[in-house]
């Protein structure tokens, strides 16, 4: 599929008909993923799946009862590990272990310094969060080129899902994907037009 046509035909399911995807599409889905971008490469997430159906009745409560959550085949739950450091700490050894020459990673750490310098305990979530983002996106387009439906949301209770699904405080859900097979139909996308946005 061209991307302007996975485009048009991605839309946020509101209901799904509970139909499993199979291991082979969630595996190329969760590799798919990994390859989002993030700032200094810092792939500051962790995904809870959750497939559990009375966990999902649990979740559901959490998330006003919308009915994608007791539908959808598996429940990406989207966090933001605050950990930056720890992620600096890891990208800089891969930078290392695949030969990235001593000037450059030099380069990169000092930048990666000034950046984390910047950050305290409550900014590096928002950081994490904004990168968080980044990878629910990438999720729902890389579903729909496996011909998979989903639909981004945060109409959830984070705290309530930390609590459920045993998450600890360094790790905030952020962002909720259901994903699935339809059952119901796209609707037409209603979007503003080029010229009130682009100026
Ligand atoms: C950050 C974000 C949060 C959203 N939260 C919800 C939600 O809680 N429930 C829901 O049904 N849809 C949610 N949506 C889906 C939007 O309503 C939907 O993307 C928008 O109306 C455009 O429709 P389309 O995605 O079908 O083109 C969310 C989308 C985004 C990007």
């Amino acid at each position: 599929m061209e991307f302007k046509e996975l485009l048009m035909a991605r839309y946020a399911t509101k209901k799904f008909d509970g139909t499993i995807v199979d291991d082979d599409k969630i595996d190329q889905l969760f590799d798919m993923i990994r390859y989002a971008p993030s700032a200094l490469n810092l792939q500051p997430w962790k995904v809870k799946v959750v497939t559990d159906v009375e966990t999902k009745k649990k979740l559901s409560a959490a998330a006003m009862e919308q009915p994608q959550i007791n539908t959808c085949s598996h429940l990406l739950v989207f966090c933001a590990d605050t950990d930056l450091s720890g992620k600096a700490q890891k990208i800089t050894k891969l930078m290392n272990k695949v030969g990235v020459p001593e000037e450059n990673l030099k380069q990169f750490t000092d930048v990666m310094n000034m950046f984390l310098s910047n950050y305290d305990n409550k900014t590096g979530i928002t950081e994490a969060q904004y990168n968080v983002f980044i990878a629910a996106i990438t999720a729902i387009y890389a579903a729909k080129s496996l011909g998979i439906d989903s639909c981004p949301m945060q109409g959830f209770n984070a705290e309530a899902y930390s609590e459920i699904l045993d998450i600890p405080e360094s790790i905030v859900p952020t962002i909720i994907v259901p994903i699935g097979y339809p059952a119901d139909k796209q609707m037409p996308k209603l979007r503003f037009e080029k010229e009130e946005i682009f100026f």
